[in-house]
């Protein structure tokens, strides 16, 4: 579980994101939907610990994010936006690598539970930096999962691949319904529809929805075109 209360994060003058609050119950696929610049990065940064809150406070499974970072971060799986990855590495060496620096225990078992997961497993062996873009973020999915955390969080993890990519990476995200929790930001209206149980949309570090999916059918689209256009030209990362 997620809980997010009163979180803000400014960078100089600039009020990135804007006393946020919002919550994501055990087993559930939320969308974090925003603009360009909405804050959404920012907020993803400072859930995992990354970033500190100008003010505010996150809780991971209750466990206050600041206060005690170490065992909030043990149970999340964090794919940044564009993954930095090790292209020299196979991709199995890889997994080991970031499994070890993440204290798993028999991280051979880990390596492969995580590949399977994250339908990697055939490019095991394979170079990273010789790998389509859409292989590359699974690889970076995998590296989320290899710890086997309770709660994922996934910075706009289809940009940059193409319809099919997308569409087997939905599916993949879509398995985990039930079973983890998870956070996945995104730009794309579609996106949250394909994959999410529920929806919060940002804009300008500020959240102005908070929707099911029953209520978000009809309304959605208009609620985001609507925002959409009235917050060009506030910013763009
Ligand atoms: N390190 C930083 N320093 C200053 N401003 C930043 C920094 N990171 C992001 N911002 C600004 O904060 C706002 C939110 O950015 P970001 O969280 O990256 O949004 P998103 O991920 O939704 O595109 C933008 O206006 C961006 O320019
Ligand atoms: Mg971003």
């Amino acid at each position: 579980m997620i809980e997010v209360q009163a979180l803000s994060r400014r960078y100089g003058s600039r009020l990135a994101v804007n006393d946020l609050s919002f919550r994501v119950e055990q087993g559930e696929i939320m969308g974090f939907l925003g603009p360009n610049g909405a804050g959404k990065t920012t907020t993803l940064r400072m859930l995992t610990g990354y970033l500190s809150p100008t003010s505010g406070e996150v809780r991971i499974d209750g466990i206050d994010s600041v206060a005690r970072s170490m065992e909030s971060r043990a149970r999340l799986g964090y794919m940044p936006e564009g993954v930095p990855l090790y292209r020299e590495m196979r991709v199995y060496e890889y997994l080991r690598h970031r499994g070890a620096l993440k204290g798993v225990r028999h991280v051979s078992k880990a390596v492969d539970r995580s590949l399977e997961l994250a339908g990697v497993e055939d490019a095991r062996r394979r170079i990273i930096g010789q790998l389509s873009k859409g292989y590359r973020q699974r690889v970076g999915l995998a590296e989320a999962l290899i710890a086997d955390p309770p709660i994922l969080i996934l910075d706009e993890p289809t940009s940059g691949l193409d319809p099919n990519q997308i569409r087997q990476f939905r599916e993949l995200v879509r398995g985990f319904a039930g079973d983890k929790t998870v956070l996945l930001s995104t730009h794309i209206l579609s996106e949250v529809e394909a994959v999410c149980d529920r929806v919060i949309i940002i804009r300008e570090g500020e959240k102005v929805a908070d929707l099911a999916p029953g209520e978000a059918e009809t309304s959605l689209e208009d609620v985001f075109a609507e925002l959409t256009a009235s917050s060009n030209g506030g910013g763009v990362s």
